[in-house]
């Protein structure tokens, strides 16, 4: 741990002296506490970042070469490709049933934009029976596992700020059935808030302002937490990873993960159609053989528009956050303890101490937090695989109360895919004039993850009768 006097010339040098502004207040404890901040930074590389990111608006470079990735279609194509994805699903199933897959989770965002107050895989986002976004997922894992005779092991990504509180919900609820050894939570990186005129921010006395470092630190952080080395001594393989606004996306998907082992992918993704050219997904790119995903709010206006001689979008193909990383890819990544994946850019209002010591909270954006994405890790493997997946099946994601992508949105998609499980299983379900269900049905994930386990649980238990206007939940 470094000196009082080590740090001041350390800092005065990176022209960030305000940080010890209350050193001499601070008692030793909180000395130590800061020290310890300071020190986990590199600040030669922080000074980069800073003129790269902060003193300047850094623009995404689009390549000249840029043109949309290829996929293989929901459709196979011809035959060959009904062969390839029929051996797919037998290779999938077999990697499920040898224990080769664990399943992965981002959770290190808050419900801000929810309006909630609290680790967002909290949320009650349940149609009828209110069970939160962890539940839903945990459920969902117990019932892969009885489907594939295994038990699946959950790496949960928190963030420093939500790690206590995520924990704790898992304690209480007695890990939703889970065996408490399933669940492996990790915390992923920090990285400081820097005002606008480059100068980082200190959130108390003895502490920076520190946020989650975006979830591109899920790899350097599965390294150092052990977790990587966890999955070697299991024998996984394959990490199934999805994030925590998702509750419609099936935890492992034995045709996607048969063809990431087929194709020998290091990294694969789902995509799904664009709704149109600015629907906020990330967009798959391809640019000098090596495939990428341009964050939506970085693909230029006349790139996204632009359409082929059908008047199919070009760049048709959107990212619902859906991929599958190998363990050794991830551990190749981050060989030697550190992996360089590109920041990007947010501006935020962030609260800080002033001069005075007084907290001020600012109206406008005031600062600059810096995030990696796990995505950018893409063009970094030889080997990648993309393949088409199903809306109505797999993405429902929660980042707002009501309209696009909301907790209205999603309850409405969680209903009607399980009216269509039900409905094919030959339960008769009571629609509104505009074909909507007029009742208001959830299937446990407990008792049913796909359409067969809906069948085989209608052949056991007997079709339900289900009235317009009713409320049921059906656990089995
Ligand atoms: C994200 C993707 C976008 C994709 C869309 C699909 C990014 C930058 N963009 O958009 O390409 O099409 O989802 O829904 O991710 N998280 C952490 N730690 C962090 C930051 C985020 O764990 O430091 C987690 C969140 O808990 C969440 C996920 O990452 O599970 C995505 O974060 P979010 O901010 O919701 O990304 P979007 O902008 O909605």
């Amino acid at each position: 741990m470094s000196s009082y006097q080590e740090l001041s010339t350390r800092l005065a040098a990176a022209g960030q002296s305000q940080l010890l502004r209350f050193w001499s207040q601070l008692t030793a404890a909180q000395q130590e506490h800061l020290t310890a901040q300071l020190d986990a930074i590199d600040f030669d590389e922080m000074q980069r970042l800073i003129a790269d990111y902060v003193l300047q608006k850094p623009r995404t470079a689009i390549p000249g070469d840029l043109g949309p990735a290829p996929y293989f279609p929901l459709t196979p194509r011809d035959a060959a490709q009904v062969e390839l994805y029929a051996r797919a699903e037998a290779e999938g199933e077999r990697l499920l049933r040898a224990g080769k897959v664990s399943c992965l989770t981002v959770a290190g965002g808050q419900g801000t934009r929810l309006g909630f107050d609290g680790p967002k895989g909290t949320y009650p986002i349940a149609p009828v029976s209110g069970k939160s976004l962890f539940q839903y997922f945990a459920e969902s894992i117990i019932r892969a596992g009885e489907k594939y005779g295994t038990r699946f092991t959950w790496y949960i990504m928190t963030s420093l700020l939500n790690r206590e509180a995520t924990e704790r919900f898992f304690v209480e609820h007695h890990y939703f059935g889970l065996e408490p050894e399933q669940v492996v939570f990790f915390t992923q990186g920090t990285m400081p808030a820097i005002g606008y005129d480059g100068k980082l921010l200190l959130a108390a006395p003895d502490s920076l302002s520190l946020s989650p470092d975006g979830h591109g630190g899920t790899l350097l952080a599965l390294r150092k937490s052990g977790a990587l080395a966890r999955m070697a001594r299991e024998g996984v393989e394959i990490l199934s990873y999805f994030q925590v606004d998702n509750p419609l996306v099936p935890v492992v998907n034995p045709r996607f993960i048969g063809l990431h082992a087929l194709e020998h992918s290091q990294m694969s993704a789902i995509m799904l159609d664009k709704t149109g050219p600015f629907e906020k997904l990330g967009n798959f790119c391809l640019s000098g053989g090596r495939l990428q995903i341009i964050e939506y709010s970085d693909l230029p206006a006349e790139l996204a528009e632009s359409r082929n001689p059908d008047g199919s979008l070009r760049f048709i193909a959107g990212s619902p956050a859906i991929h599958l990383l190998s363990r050794s890819f991830v551990e190749s990544l981050t060989a030697g303890g550190s992996l360089k994946l590109p920041w990007h850019r947010a501006d935020k209002k962030v609260p800080y101490l002033d001069e005075a010591g007084k907290l001020v909270t600012p109206e406008a954006p005031n600062a600059v937090k810096l995030e990696s994405f796990i995505f950018d890790a893409l063009p970094l493997a030889e080997r990648t695989m993309v393949m088409e997946g199903e809306r109505e099946k797999m993405f429902a994601p929660t980042k707002n109360p009501t309209g696009v992508d909301s907790v209205e949105s999603c309850r409405a998609m969680l209903l009607a895919r399980d009216a269509a499980w039900l409905e094919a299983a030959g339960v008769k379900i009571p629609r509104t004039a505009d074909g909507r269900p007029a009742a208001e049905i959830e299937i446990s994930p407990r008792l049913a993850i796909d359409a067969a386990d809906v069948a085989a649980a209608v052949k056991r238990l007997g079709a339900p009768v289900v009235r317009a206007g009713e409320r049921l939940v059906f656990h089995g």
